[in-house]
């Protein structure tokens, strides 16, 4: 991630924020709207500044509540199907947050985004035009989820406001199950979303180090990462963005494999000619690109090895056997192909890629022949 410049308007986030927002000082009062809520109450921020937020807007859900709970709590409540209404507009259904402002003592952060039932329709017929069968259910399913579950988990809170610290317990539990569904259902989500593969002549390189620098800022940061590049590979032929989520899928498996001693990952790319992927109509695809992930962790658990790549296949207490299957979807949409090699101490994870057709690469113009 690229720092922002240290004159960057901070304020432009504000105003470019699609859904309406408001600023809450210590004493529940308006401080701030963002354009988006001008719209939504077709109103100025003028009009409202210092008014009281709960005298303006209705909102037929206790707010007060729940603004006392997310100050003693500092952390984010979700209320769903609330109907809000400000002044003389008919209330409108929304999903709102309430969440703290880090470091400022008191104030919050207030977001609503109205539930539209046309948008909804939108999405689902266009899971159903691209006919895209289980998978574009399983992620309408998991889109669905998540609306009740963030309604429970609001629930949640707001019933553990008058509870002894015994029951409370029990109400965190149910918030941080619910937090662990989300988690699941966004990987599930991400198979959705997953487009056909939008291919162009890519250096494998600048790939591998951007997935490098990107884990060693975050979930790497305790793992040496080298790099044993061939610099004479050509480019190859695939979807930049798909394929970096492949390797960071990768990394991230091998730094949590490797736990907090942390350890050594390679980044190891090759020419080799033999490999070739057999289509049943028995054409053959020459997969010449070889990029080897090598960890040298405690290695994959020999009775989950055989199934790895098949969803929910997870050997972590919190994991969600996702990753792995997500990499290998991307690599067979990409007509690739991905093996494994796990012993103690040394894990192997190859990937034999295509190259980028001769007229379609940086080398278009050498004077070579092209179509
Ligand atoms: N480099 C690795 N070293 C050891 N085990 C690994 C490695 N990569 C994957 N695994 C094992 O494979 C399992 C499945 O991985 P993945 O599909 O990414 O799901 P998740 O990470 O959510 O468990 C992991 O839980 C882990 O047990
Ligand atoms: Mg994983």
């Amino acid at each position: 991630m690229n720092a922002l410049p240290p004159d960057f308007p901070h304020d432009t986030i504000w105003a470019s924020l699609p859904v309406p927002a408001f600023l809450i000082d210590p004493l529940d009062r308006i401080a701030d709207i963002n354009p988006a809520a001008e719209q939504f109450l077709n109103t100025s921020s003028r009009m409202l500044k210092d008014a009281p937020f709960l005298d303006r807007l209705a909102v037929d859900a206790p707010l007060d509540q729940a603004f006392a709970r997310v100050r003693a709590d500092q952390s984010v409540m979700f209320i769903n199907t609330v109907d809000v209404s400000g002044g003389n507009a008919a209330p409108v259904q929304c999903d709102m947050q309430v969440a703290p402002v880090i470091r400022q003592d008191g104030w919050l952060l207030v977001l609503m985004e109205p539930r539209q039932i046309a948008g909804r329709l939108g999405r689902a017929q266009a899971v159903k035009s691209s006919a895209r069968s289980a998978i574009g259910m399983a992620e309408m399913l998991a889109h669905e989820i998540k609306n009740p579950l963030a309604g429970i988990t609001g629930a949640a809170q707001l019933l553990s406001m008058g509870l002894t610290p015994d029951d409370q317990e029990l109400t965190d539990l149910i918030v941080a199950e619910s937090r662990r569904i989300v988690a699941l259902l966004d990987q599930v989500e991400q198979f959705g979303n997953l487009r056909p593969p939008e291919r162009r002549a890519v250096n494998i390189h600048d790939l591998l180090d951007r997935a490098r620098k990107s884990a060693m800022v975050g979930f790497a940061a305790n793992m040496r990462i080298t790099e044993e590049f061939d610099p004479s590979l050509p480019p190859t032929w695939v979807d930049g963005d798909q394929m970096l989520q492949v390797f960071l899928n990768l990394l991230k498996n091998a730094a949590e494999a490797a736990g907090k001693g942390g350890g050594t990952i390679r980044l190891r790319t090759f020419y080799d000619l033999s490999l070739r992927l057999r289509r049943k109509d028995g054409s053959g695809n020459p997969l010449p690109l070889q990029v080897e992930i090598i960890d040298d962790g405690p290695g994959i658990r020999p009775e989950i090895l055989p199934d790895i790549f098949e969803p929910f296949v997870s050997g972590r207490e919190n994991g969600t056997g996702l990753g792995l299957a997500l990499v290998s979807k991307i690599i067979s949409d990409h007509d690739g192909w991905i093996s494994v090699d796990s012993v103690p101490g040394r894990t192997v994870f190859r990937l034999s890629l295509p190259i980028a057709p001769r007229d379609r690469g940086p080398r278009a113009d050498t004077g070579d022949p092209a179509k």
